[in-house]
């Protein structure tokens, strides 16, 4: 098989350029018939993705597993240390040991940063970080740039404001480094002043020339914008709940806001109270169209990645 898609191991958006992206999104576009079911497919017929998740997850640990099934392929894994022997002390190098010997490919979300990398490092097989602490969450931007491709028809040319918690807020740095790679794309980071874009990744923006600017309300700019990409306060990362407190509750999006206005409301998902329910049944509404979109974004990352790299 030509080898197109470069990459080993999915850990950070930064290891991506921008051709490599197009591959992924373009794979997941042919896949969308068998994401939904129209269509069969045996793909990944007698493979078994290995799903290690030591930090809750709903939308990325389902949506790998049915990715995997509707390939035909299957998952073994555990969704919080608690059900490993992690929890009896064994090393996380150990365990990621074991699933390399069970499986083809590794799924992994841990609380810490590094953790992904570090199991790539030891282990033969694809590793995939599914969120790694406050660092990065690179699938989740994959399919993030596929809805905005999809519902806005491209990645070029827009304004992006990404709202909430960008200090903790993993997706929104990998989303960030990655809008770097598109033309004439401007960033508007919208926070409290306690939850600022890290200084890291503006540097990296700097560095890729990009435009960004960073305010603290959203009135400076939602008139501006083609997309308000909300996120939630991190309450987990926190290390004093009164600080989250203070914060929780900043920025609230509603269908008032929002009348009027040509732009849409992405989110990764879970909210808590950043996305008033009225704003569900309205044209606006994209953040659920965004999750499922995960499943043929993640179906071409596993048959791309268990192809190129068979055991
Ligand atoms: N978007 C996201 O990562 O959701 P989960 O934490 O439910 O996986």
């Amino acid at each position: 098989m030509i080898k197109i898609f470069k990459l080993k191991n999915i850990i950070s958006i930064k290891d991506f350029e921008r051709s490599d992206i197009d591959y992924i999104l373009d794979e997941a576009s042919k896949l969308e018939d068998i994401a939904k079911s129209k269509e069969l497919s045996d793909e990944l017929k007698g493979k078994i993705l290995g799903l290690m998740f030591f930090e809750p997850s709903t939308r990325t640990r389902m949506s790998f597993e049915t990715a995997m099934k509707r390939l035909d392929g299957e998952c073994i894994g555990f969704e919080n240390s608690g059900s490993s022997s992690v929890s009896k002390g064994e090393s996380i190098a150990d365990t990621a040991k074991m699933f390399e010997g069970y499986s083809d490919a590794l799924v992994i979300r841990h609380e810490l940063e590094g953790v992904s990398k570090f199991i790539s490092d030891i282990v033969d097989v694809p590793v995939i970080n599914a969120g790694d602490g406050a660092g990065q969450h690179p699938t989740q931007t994959l399919l993030d740039l596929y809805t905005i491709k999809k519902e806005i028809g491209s990645i070029d040319n827009l304004k992006i404001a990404l709202i909430g918690d960008l200090k903790f807020g993993r997706t929104v740095h990998s989303l960030a480094n990655a809008l770097g790679l598109y033309d004439n794309v401007e960033l508007y980071f919208v926070s409290p002043n306690e939850l600022k874009m890290p200084q890291e990744i503006l540097h990296d923006l700097d560095q890729m020339k990009m435009s960004y600017t960073e305010v603290s309300k959203i009135d400076e700019i939602i008139d501006k914008v083609n997309i308000l990409y909300v996120t939630r306060i991190q309450k987990e990362r926190f290390g004093d709940i009164n600080d989250y407190i203070q914060i929780k509750g900043a920025y609230i999006i509603n269908e008032k806001m929002l009348k009027g206005k040509d732009l849409i409301v992405m989110h990764p998902l879970p909210r808590i109270d950043e996305i008033d329910s009225d704003v569900d049944n309205t044209k606006y509404n994209k953040y659920f169209a965004q999750a499922e979109n995960a499943v043929p974004v993640r179906m071409a990352i596993l048959k791309t990645l268990i192809k190129n790299n068979p055991k």
